[in-house]
């Protein structure tokens, strides 16, 4: 082994240190000191060699560049395709990102078995035995899934170098040290460290890598945020542990769009994608209920009607209980503040509750109006045709606004079958002759008088 100086570093001011402490002696900064490779033997006896060739690299002119047009896989999992902009591009890295238990191995280990290529499988997390059992349940099989046991990155490489693969699975990059440092597994100078030689091995030899990471409870990916710099694409598993869906999502993309997400159920046999989200969201119903209304929102790309509930109730208390599940509660607060100074409702002494069904979490604002028109269903106790819909954002004076992408908003509202949806008076959109009834509102006002006259 290479003989190696590493140095704490605080990743604050940069000063180094031989020893860890607390704080750093420099600028003062508490919990700053990171362990990190400052030279090793090897590449100082590299030194001279390392200017020469670059002093020889010379500076190109951007037409005279050779475009290596980036070779894909297509995967057999058609939404992964799509999240990744269209295939896994060979000597891509990239991380997948997760809360435990919502499906990474899972999905890496399923995508891997579907693939007609030499995969090597390197897991940390689980023993042999638990894989395999796993990927009988999975149904489908690889012969040319080698499982490699093995934490240690020089180890790993030594390996790789043998098997060839085609695609290299890591599970988990959390898992993993490098005998460069002896920070322990986890830590952030291990996980730059193994990442970076990983990285390294993926773009030398052109091949595709997966890195799966933890996230912390605070929803980041534990680890440095320099992992997401390092890497060429950053996705996110998502997923609420009572419900059976779990969405994939691209946070960074050097090949694709961000805009685009999976979504998978969770089943018995693995993850299975999901055409029609729509239709697993809504409830089936025949009835109206009040307090129901069904909004028309996209999540990236994809539109998706979701029902929003609400109770509204009496405070028993003296303070009026306001709680809101998958919407943001200012977004509520500011709906209930207009929908009493504009329409004269009075909600301020009622409790509110609001729910967004199947556990998902909107941000869409295009969910406003299905979110007043829910509370007010609510508190008037009238229901609201369960073949309605809306899809427009309600403004401070309750003015009704246009919002992205309508048209596709109002295509799926029609594929679903619903009769009427409720949009913003100013929204350009085609006069084509449609299955569905467009309702343009200038004013909250209008919509009310709509629904309940
Ligand atoms: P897992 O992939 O181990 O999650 P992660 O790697 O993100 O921690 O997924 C674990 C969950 O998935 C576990 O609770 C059981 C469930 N599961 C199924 O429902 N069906 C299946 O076929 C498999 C393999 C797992
Ligand atoms: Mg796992």
């Amino acid at each position: 082994m290479a003989k190696v100086r590493t140095a704490y570093v605080c990743q604050s001011c940069g000063a180094q240190f031989p020893q860890w402490r607390g704080q750093c002696g420099s600028c003062q900064e508490w919990n700053t000191l990171q362990e990190e490779i400052i030279d090793s033997a090897a590449s100082a006896a590299k030194g001279s060699s390392r200017i020469m060739s670059q002093v020889l690299k010379q500076p190109v002119a951007i037409g005279s560049v050779a475009k290596d047009h980036n070779e894909r896989y297509i995967l057999d999992d058609a939404e992964f395709n799509r999240v990744l902009g269209g295939g896994m591009v060979q000597g891509s890295v990239v991380l997948l990102g997760g809360s435990p238990g919502v499906g990474k191995s899972t999905l890496s280990l399923q995508t891997a078995l579907e693939l007609k290529l030499k995969v090597a499988y390197v897991s940390g997390e689980e023993s042999e035995q638990q894989i395999a059992m796993r990927a009988e349940r999975l149904g489908s099989k690889n012969p040319d899934l080698m499982l490699v046991p093995e934490t240690q990155t020089q180890a790993i490489l030594e390996h790789l170098k043998n098997i060839k693969p085609g695609l290299v699975v890591v599970d988990s990059i959390q898992t993993l040290h490098s005998n460069l440092l002896e920070a322990a597994p986890g830590s952030v100078s291990q996980i730059r460290q193994t990442a970076a030689e990983l990285t390294q091995y993926a773009k030398s030899t052109n091949t595709p890598l997966l890195l799966i990471g933890h996230i912390t409870k605070e929803g980041q990916l534990a680890g440095p945020k320099v992992l997401e710099h390092m890497v060429d694409t950053v996705l996110q598993f998502e997923g609420d542990r009572n419900y059976n869906y779990r969405i994939l999502r691209a946070l960074k993309n050097r090949f694709g769009p961000t805009s685009e997400i999976g979504i998978y159920e969770m089943r018995r046999g693995g993850l299975h994608q999901v055409q029609n989200p729509s239709e697993m969201l809504l409830s089936e119903r025949d009835e109206a209920f009040s307090g129901v209304a069904v909004a028309a929102t996209l999540e990236g790309n994809r539109p998706l009607l979701v029902e929003i509930q609400a109770l509204v109730s009496s405070a028993v208390y003296g303070n009026p209980q306001r709680s809101a599940t998958g919407f943001d509660l200012r977004r509520m607060n500011m709906l209930l503040a207009v929908l009493e100074k504009r329409c004269g409702f009075k909600l301020g002494i009622k409790d509110v509750f609001l729910n967004v069904t199947g556990g998902l979490r909107i941000s869409d604002p295009a969910t406003d109006l299905a979110v007043a028109c829910a509370v007010l269903s609510s508190s008037e106790d009238l229901p609201i045709d369960h073949r309605f819909c809306f899809a427009a954002e309600v403004g401070l004076t309750g003015e009704i606004r246009p919002v992205n992408q309508l048209e596709q908003r109002i295509q799926e509202a029609e594929k679903l079958g619903f009769k009427r949806i409720f949009i913003s008076s100013y929204a350009r959109i085609d006069k084509a002759s449609r299955g569905i009834e467009v309702i343009p509102c200038a004013k909250i006002e209008d919509t009310f008088q709509h629904l309940f006259s």
